[in-house]
């Protein structure tokens, strides 16, 4: 099937993302938020990147001007109605996305895809609430979206073959490069990276290192591009909680446990970057 347009709902860190590399890829998007004005501001903060594109000569103004021709924030999934896939990208919390999914299965066409940007959730289990299961997959991007080259892309139990084709067409079609991982929690990168990023929450919280010397020993010592106390923050710790609690619960083993300082941050509201405070002050 050929995807010609996108309807992206949640338009904040990832979704922006999201739409911003799916105009660039030459989709018409549409936006989704709790309201227009929300969507409005996504697309605000998507012309000021590339902005700095063009001023960094990174860019023309036609190139700009093109990329946000194809953005249009909307009031409503009303406006999905004529799309060929749909991409979720709200909050990470399983009742929130149940219900999005069910209200997206209803204002999609028959055959759109409907995909999420879960990055950690069970996408049989999402499947299972709307009426094409078949036509549901896990289309997770990094952040920043625009930059990280990955998307993992996520089977659930009944994903047809033609659906799985067409998303990953898609993702290459935005310049990523995908992986395949099986339905399991956390998928493949955070399995790996959210017990990494928990484990330096210990650490300081058990008082080896300063966050600066923990994340300059990771930087440093192992090449990473940002130590993991920045990276949490970066991710914003009421994510970084909530996929530690999935792979917890799910795979049902204490290793995984979230670390109590973890837990008294976001009790705290302090999330990170979007917040002005998580392990650094913004
Ligand atoms: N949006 C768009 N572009 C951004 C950006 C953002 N939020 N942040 C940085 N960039 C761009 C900059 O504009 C710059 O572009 P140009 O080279 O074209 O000028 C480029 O990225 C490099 O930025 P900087 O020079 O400012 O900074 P840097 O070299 O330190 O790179 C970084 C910043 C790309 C974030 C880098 O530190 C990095 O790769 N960090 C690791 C990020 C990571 O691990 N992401 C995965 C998170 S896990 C995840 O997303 C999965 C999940 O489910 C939790």
């Amino acid at each position: 099937m050929a995807i010609k347009k996108i309807g992206v709902l949640g338009t904040g860190q990832m979704g922006a993302g999201i739409c911003q590399v799916a105009a660039a890829a030459g989709y018409d998007v549409v936006m989704s938020d709790i309201n227009l004005e929300i969507a409005e501001k996504g697309k605000a903060g998507i012309a000021k990147r590339l902005d700095k594109a063009v001023s960094k000569g990174k860019m023309d103004e036609a190139a700009k001007d093109a990329i946000l021709g194809r953005l249009t924030p909307v009031e409503s999934m009303a406006a999905f109605k004529d799309v060929d896939l749909a991409v979720e990208a709200a909050t990470e919390a399983m009742e929130l996305k149940l219900k999005l999914f069910k209200a997206m299965d209803d204002a999609c066409p028959e055959g759109a895809i409907l995909a999420t940007n879960t990055s950690s959730i069970s996408i049989t289990y999402i499947a299972a609430v709307t009426k094409r299961p078949e036509k549901v997959i896990g289309m997770h991007f990094m952040n920043p979206v625009p930059v990280m080259k990955l998307v993992e892309i996520i089977k659930g139990l009944a994903t047809d073959d033609e659906t799985y084709a067409a998303t990953i067409e898609a993702s290459e079609k935005m310049g990523k490069t995908s992986v395949t991982a099986n339905d399991a929690p956390g998928f493949i990168v955070n399995r790996l990276l959210i017990p990494m990023l928990n484990e330096a929450v210990f650490a300081y919280q058990e008082g080896l290192g300063t966050p600066e010397d923990i994340d300059e020993a990771m930087k440093l010592g192992l090449n990473h591009p940002m130590g993991p106390l920045a990276l949490a923050d970066l991710i914003g710790l009421d994510t970084v909680l909530a996929i530690a609690e999935v792979l917890h619960k799910g795979l049902g083993d204490g290793k995984y446990r979230p670390c109590p300082l973890l837990r008294k941050y976001v009790d705290a509201g302090w999330l990170g970057r979007k917040t002005g405070r998580g392990f650094y002050q913004y």
